[in-house]
């Protein structure tokens, strides 16, 4: 199975993109919306529940786990990949920890046109300095200028995100962004979460600013990941499943995930 890991909801905008281009594989998605949002928790917190969430998907059949939130992949990929990937590994040695920061940071520069690219994140990933770090890497030309929206994953958890309260924490983080450069014509939504404001940053934003969401982006590198590591390709079952499980209420995850997948699931709980 591939296990889609995410501090709660935002991580379905990626595993919606990843199902629409790899249909065949059995998913696991694990949500903690109980300890959501991480956003603004230290790095040893962040690391130690994503571990944990990680952990429980390898022992519950995943041989490939994907973060799919920036926040966690910014402050605890590397050290899971490093530190703890080898203890988890059986004899094949094929388990994988794969982030979503690298994959987006590679192809962000064909998006832009005068170079200006502002990446709306929580404050962790900005703080971690993560994209500017991995975009300077690819595109050293390329201006990157952060704004921070702590309010905007509450909204989503909260399910307010389609509610008249949203509109004024939205405006006011864009307006932060434009008065810090003018010149931005791509906005990266640098949070999984954040697809599921998509109306409202569009009505805010200039018309000539394009959005860019990471869904497509992650499932297009995941794809060309798989078909070169032909042998974890091979191990992972193929039976076109999805199981949701949060560590919240599962009567409120189902409703939230039903929507916006646009087809009724049955999330189960679990404790961590
Ligand atoms: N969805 C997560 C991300 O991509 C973070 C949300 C949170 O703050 O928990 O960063």
């Amino acid at each position: 199975m591939i296990g889609v890991f995410d501090s709660g909801i935002g991580g379905l905008t990626i595993l919606k993109s990843i199902r629409a281009q790899m249909p065949e594989y059995d998913y696991l998605y694990l949500g903690d919306n109980a300890r959501a949002p991480y956003g603004s928790r230290s790095f040893e917190v962040v690391y130690e529940y994503t571990l944990q969430s990680v952990n429980y998907l390898f022992s519950h059949g995943c041989s490939l786990v994907i973060l799919a939130c920036n926040t966690a992949s910014a402050k605890a990929l590397r050290t899971i990949q490093q530190n703890d990937l080898p203890k988890i590994w059986n004899e094949s040695r094929l388990e994988r920890v794969l982030g979503i920061i690298r994959p987006t940071a590679e192809v962000i520069s064909n998006y832009t046109h005068t170079n200006h690219i502002g990446v709306m994140a929580t404050r962790g990933t900005v703080d971690s300095a993560s994209y500017p770090l991995e975009i300077h890497k690819q595109s050293p030309h390329i201006v990157v200028t952060q704004q921070a929206c702590p309010m905007w994953v509450p909204l989503v958890e909260n399910n307010e995100h389609r509610g008249d309260g949203a509109d004024y924490f939205v405006k006011k983080y864009i307006d932060q962004m434009l008065l810090k450069d003018n010149d931005i014509d791509t906005l990266l939504l640098a949070c999984t979460h954040y697809p599921l404001l998509l109306e409202k940053i569009r009505k805010y934003l200039p018309q000539h600013i394009s959005i860019l969401t990471q869904g497509d982006i992650v499932a297009t590198s995941l794809k060309n990941y798989l078909y070169r590591h032909s042998d974890l390709s091979q191990s992972l079952s193929k039976g076109s499943t999805c199981t949701y499980l949060t560590t919240e209420s599962p009567e409120k995850f189902s409703q939230l995930a039903s929507i916006f997948l646009e087809n009724p699931i049955e999330a189960k709980h679990i404790s961590l």
